[in-house]
């Protein structure tokens, strides 16, 4: 445990949050296309959009549940068409990640979301990979891709989605399961995920966001996957929670995101620190920056005034992060030395 945390004075909790290193694990790069970006590329790119103005479409984001976002989300990704588009909303979201301090990124996309409109994988796959070559080299920030499949679509189409992205193999490191939930649990897709794991890829899915604890266990005893995508819900179940602190399983949890999305009703009733003081090994992270209303330091910082979360969860949610990643063990290690440098900083000064 970290010895610093305990003297760290709580006024300067906030600029900690923002300050130390971190890694991002849950985040959909179309969900960080801001409403300004979607008005450019749609006149760049001919696109006609159903609002009048980014007013308008801000105005559009007042989710009720998970489907009432997916519906605009979807929308907004159709200005997307050239490989450029990829590459400046990745790189838009790239810049904002550095000024957050996150020195690491997993970032997801839904290629199905573009295949369906005619748009080559490859035009998606080249555009996103080439920002986070650049933001390696320019911004110091690593990040790699997860390719989701859609669960509301079919089994059968994610293999063939999977067959479309292999001759590009190289510049995804692992695959999720994103979109509606409910009604489409995780062992829909058990044949898909199996063949992924023969190739290697990294497997995670989204499980327990409003879906029931049974899908975050078929997430883990069916797909088998290494982390869980929110699992909020997991707190219902005692011995799912005893299963997910025992093995460690990071549950990327996004917390404006099920604000937003009406799973707590409100930040102070937020289960983060009930995750946390039970073992789980949960991270903090922004799910669709831009229709949620922050990045992460935005997520760490409303999350915290509004639970009374100390220094103490931030290291624990900090070093869950790097943990977490599908990054090698010296570079884990090299990044918590980072952040016990920043939490020494602020305890001497
Ligand atoms: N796709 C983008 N954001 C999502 C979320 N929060 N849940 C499921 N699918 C998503
Ligand atoms: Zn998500």
């Amino acid at each position: 445990m970290n010895p610093h945390d305990f003297k760290i004075p709580a006024d300067r909790l906030p600029e900690l949050l923002c300050a130390m290193p971190k890694a991002e694990l849950h985040m959909h790069i179309e969900g960080s296309l801001e409403p300004e970006l979607i008005f450019a590329l749609a006149q760049r790119n001919g696109v006609v959009i159903p609002y009048a103005s980014v007013e308008e479409l801000r105005q559009a984001y007042a989710f009720t549940n998970l489907q009432s976002f997916l519906d605009i989300y979807y929308a907004g990704a159709s200005v997307l068409l050239h490989e450029q588009d990829f590459y400046d909303m990745a790189w838009a979201y790239l810049e904002r990640a550095a000024a957050d301090n996150v020195l690491r990124t997993e970032m997801f996309f839904d290629p199905q979301t573009h295949t369906a409109r005619g748009v080559d994988v490859k035009v998606v796959i080249d555009g996103l990979h080439r920002a986070c070559v650049d933001a390696e080299a320019k911004l110091g920030v690593s990040a790699a891709l997860i390719l989701c499949f859609l669960r509301h679509l079919s089994e059968e189409e994610a293999f063939e989605t999977l067959e479309q992205a292999l001759p590009y193999r190289d510049k995804f490191i692992g695959v999720g399961l994103d979109s509606s939930e409910v009604g489409h649990p995780p062992e829909k897709f058990a044949k898909v995920f199996a063949r992924c794991r023969e190739l290697g890829l990294h497997l995670v899915a989204h499980a327990g966001e409003e879906g029931p604890p049974a899908y975050v266990w078929s997430a883990l005893d069916v797909l088998q996957v290494e982390r869980i995508d929110h699992g909020v819900q997991s707190a219902k179940d005692p011995a799912l929670m005893a299963r997910l602190a025992k093995e460690r399983i990071p549950l990327t949890v996004c917390p404006l995101s099920n604000l937003k999305l009406c799973v707590f009703p409100d930040l102070k009733e937020h289960n983060l620190g009930t995750l946390l003081d039970a073992g789980l090994a949960a991270t903090v992270n922004s799910d669709d920056p831009a229709y949620f209303g922050g990045y992460m330091n935005e997520n760490f910082l409303q999350t915290f005034a509004a639970t009374g979360l100390t220094a103490q969860h931030a290291w624990q949610l900090a070093a869950n992060s790097f943990e977490g990643s599908f990054i090698d063990d010296a570079a884990k290690a090299r990044y918590i030395e980072r952040l016990n440098e920043t939490f020494a900083r602020f305890a001497a000064a």
